[in-house]
């Protein structure tokens, strides 16, 4: 069993004497030694911390303080030395010293991962690893047009990154747009953007989604456009929840208020999915990384120049 082990500061004088051995006992005798105790160890004592209930500990030492058998400054370094400790406090006044932040730790991470490898569903990708460039007229500039047209007029990989925030067929009122079109119709216009997006990524460029699922339809959005694009065999890099403290999500506490055999399930947050072709690793950023590496080591730049030297 663990503990947490901290000095029990006494007086000289009163250690190893044979009043300060008896109030000790009395004191170990007060506790279950599985939660604390004191131990004598050479010529101090040690307190042996897993948890204690404080009111628990604060009676015992006022109950020994009207005995007068037994010295009041034991009983007060006793207290004040439990009381010093920053501990993690259970419900009412227990509070817990140890193993309140042990995590569980993932085993032979780096075997599983030669094992079965990451992200299985990329598996026979074929990526063309060679950018090209944007041509000059879509260069700092704003396109307004259906974005499955415009996207179709760029080669292939020549956007390094890509966020986007597609309708979410609420049935909102844009003004050139329908919004709330049969779903499947609506995931058939999305999934063909999806895949123009998929073509014109660079190797290593990145594709941001913020999206909403319409709950009151259950329908799964975000799950079903990282379906599309893992199958589309994008890696899924992870997912940001967008918090957004919605007001009509206020009421979550009212859930299941006149709705108990079906309650609401609320959320405050939009999700925001991202994805890479190819690679985690961004070529651009990761060459960056490198020069970074070799200027800190000999401060060359790797390029044949130096960094001036400091004077
Ligand atoms: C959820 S909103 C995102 C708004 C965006 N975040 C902004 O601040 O402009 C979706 C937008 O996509 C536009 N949209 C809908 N269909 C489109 C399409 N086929 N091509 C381009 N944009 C489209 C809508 O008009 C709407 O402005």
């Amino acid at each position: 069993m663990s503990y947490r082990v901290v000095p029990l500061p006494l007086p000289k004088d009163l250690v190893c004497k044979a009043s300060t051995e008896v109030l000790i006992e009395e004191l170990n005798s007060r506790f279950n030694h599985s939660e604390l105790s004191i131990v004598k160890s050479d010529d101090r004592y040690e307190l042996h911390l897993r948890e204690a209930v404080m009111s628990h500990v604060e009676t015992v030492v006022e109950d020994l303080c009207r005995d007068s058998r037994y010295d009041a400054t034991i009983l007060c370094s006793f207290l004040s030395t439990i009381k010093e400790q920053s501990s993690y406090g259970l419900s009412g006044d227990k509070r817990v010293y140890v193993g309140y932040n042990a995590e569980r730790k993932v085993e032979g991470r780096k075997e599983k991962e030669t094992r079965r490898g990451r992200h299985f569903y990329t598996n026979g990708a074929s990526f063309d690893e060679l950018a090209n460039l944007l041509p000059e007229p879509y260069i700092n500039q704003i396109h307004c047009g259906d974005s499955e047209q415009v996207l179709g007029q760029l080669p292939a990989n020549c956007v390094d990154l890509i966020f986007t925030s597609p309708p979410y067929n609420f049935g909102l009122g844009y003004d050139a747009q329908e919004d709330s079109d049969q779903w499947q119709n609506y995931f058939d216009k999305l999934f063909a953007i999806l895949d123009e997006c998929v073509r014109v990524l660079k190797y290593g460029g990145r594709l941001a989604i913020n999206i909403q699922p319409l709950y009151s339809d259950y329908i799964p959005s975000h799950h079903m456009i990282s379906k599309k694009l893992m199958d589309a065999k994008l890696i899924w890099k992870g997912e940001i929840l967008w918090e957004k403290n919605n007001y009509n999500c206020k009421y979550t506490a009212w859930g299941s208020w006149k709705s108990p055999s079906n309650p609401y399930l609320k959320y405050t947050w939009e999700f925001i999915e991202v994805f890479c072709k190819g690679t985690l690793q961004n070529p651009v950023t990761a060459s960056m990384q490198t020069s970074v590496r070799t200027i800190s080591r000999n401060g060359s730049l790797g390029n044949g120049l130096s960094l001036p030297k400091r004077t």
